[in-house]
């Protein structure tokens, strides 16, 4: 697996720097006054680390303490963010500690890195939100403020992505039944013929090899890969893994397919994107500023939609 190289060096990286105290993050927090306070020293980077790259083995649905079960999915951060986030290119984790606080389009306020870590938790996840004193979110900031400035740290000939080139939307809906022929031809041999995943044991607090595309374990319709665009860059991008391969026609097809089929819901999502003009076009869910079909904003043709809010920029 391509991701695994990185997160080995990575995990050597932790290793070398050992942070043997307690990260106490920026609020003046100290772990032990946190929920977890039965394990006082976890607040490590390297328990942020595990927390990105194993998150169902620690506050998955099947944990043993139902107070740590803080996700109804059976994925990882790094399911997504792959390498833990180390992996450069789309979603990768290594610079986003730069990038907060900041304005969120999408709760038309300031996020903060926790907020944008529980918008994660709640959506990709499929759970709750984190407290920011929790040793859980303390730790992942730790990992996430560790990675920018191992980046910071790197020559800028380094930080290229190794992706291919960027997703051009296609000016036609979705066709869901080459979606399905790309899906069984390239995707079904790891995520499943129906699209389960693959748990690592029957043991399901071990976690997942294959992590589930739909259904009740994966990522709830709130979640940015809900959306058929992100879906399809990521896809494009990153899958199938370790071949990333698929042609625009192809990841946007098969994205499609995947996000036609039934998952959790979450509610209060037409709270989202309080200025409707920024709500990105291919937003799976109700209200918009414009008189295009839901069934448009979630299958394309996604060109008129976004031709519609340039003009009226302007
Ligand atoms: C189902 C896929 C998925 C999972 C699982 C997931 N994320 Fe994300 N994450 C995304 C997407 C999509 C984005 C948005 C990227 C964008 O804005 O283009 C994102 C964005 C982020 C960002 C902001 C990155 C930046 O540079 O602004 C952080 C931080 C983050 N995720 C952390 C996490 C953490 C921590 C977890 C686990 C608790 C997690 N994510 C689980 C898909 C996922
Ligand atoms: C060789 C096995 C393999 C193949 C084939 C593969 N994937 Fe994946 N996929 C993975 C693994 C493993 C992950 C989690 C990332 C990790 O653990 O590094 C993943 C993660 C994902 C995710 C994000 C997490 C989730 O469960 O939603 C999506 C979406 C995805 N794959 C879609 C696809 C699609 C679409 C195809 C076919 C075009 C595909 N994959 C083919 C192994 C595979």
């Amino acid at each position: 697996m391509r991701g695994m190289r990185a997160i080995l060096a990575c995990c050597a990286a932790i290793g070398l720097i050992t942070v043997a105290a307690t990260v106490i993050w920026g609020r003046g927090v100290s772990a032990s006054h946190s929920p977890a306070a039965r394990t006082p020293d976890v607040a490590t980077e390297q328990y942020g680390y595990r927390l990105i790259a194993q998150t169902t083995e620690i506050l998955g649905p099947d944990v043993a303490d139902p107070k740590m079960r803080f996700t109804d999915s059976r994925l990882a951060c790094a399911s997504c963010h792959i390498g833990a986030g180390v992996e450069p290119g789309n979603l990768s984790l290594a610079t986003a500690m730069n990038r907060y606080p900041r304005i969120s389009p999408r709760s038309a306020g300031n996020e903060t890195i926790q907020d944008r870590i529980n918008g994660c938790m709640m959506r990709s996840m499929n759970g709750r939100a984190l407290a920011d004193n929790s040793a859980e979110m303390i730790a992942m900031v730790a990992y996430l403020r560790f990675l920018a400035d191992q980046d910071a740290a790197m020559g800028a000939s380094q930080r290229k992505a190794h992706d291919p080139a960027a997703l051009k939307t296609p000016n036609r809906a979705a066709n869901f039944e080459n979606g399905r022929r790309v899906f069984e031809k390239r995707c079904a041999a790891c995520h499943g013929q129906d699209g389960a995943g693959l748990a690592a044991s029957t043991n399901l607090t071990l976690g997942y090899v294959f992590p589930p595309l739909w259904g009740p374990y994966s990522f709830n319709d709130g979640a940015g890969l809900h959306r058929i665009l992100t879906a399809a860059r990521f896809i494009k991008t990153k899958m199938p893994l370790g071949r990333a391969d698929l042609d625009d026609d192809d990841a946007f097809d098969v994205a499609a397919y995947i996000n036609s089929k039934p998952r959790p819901e979450m509610t209060g999502l037409d709270r989202d994107y309080p200025d409707r003009t920024r709500k990105p076009v291919d937003t799976g869910y109700a209200p918009y500023a414009d008189s295009f079909p839901l069934e448009q904003h979630r299958f394309g043709p996604f060109p008129p939609i976004e031709a519609y809010y340039k003009n009226l920029k302007k």
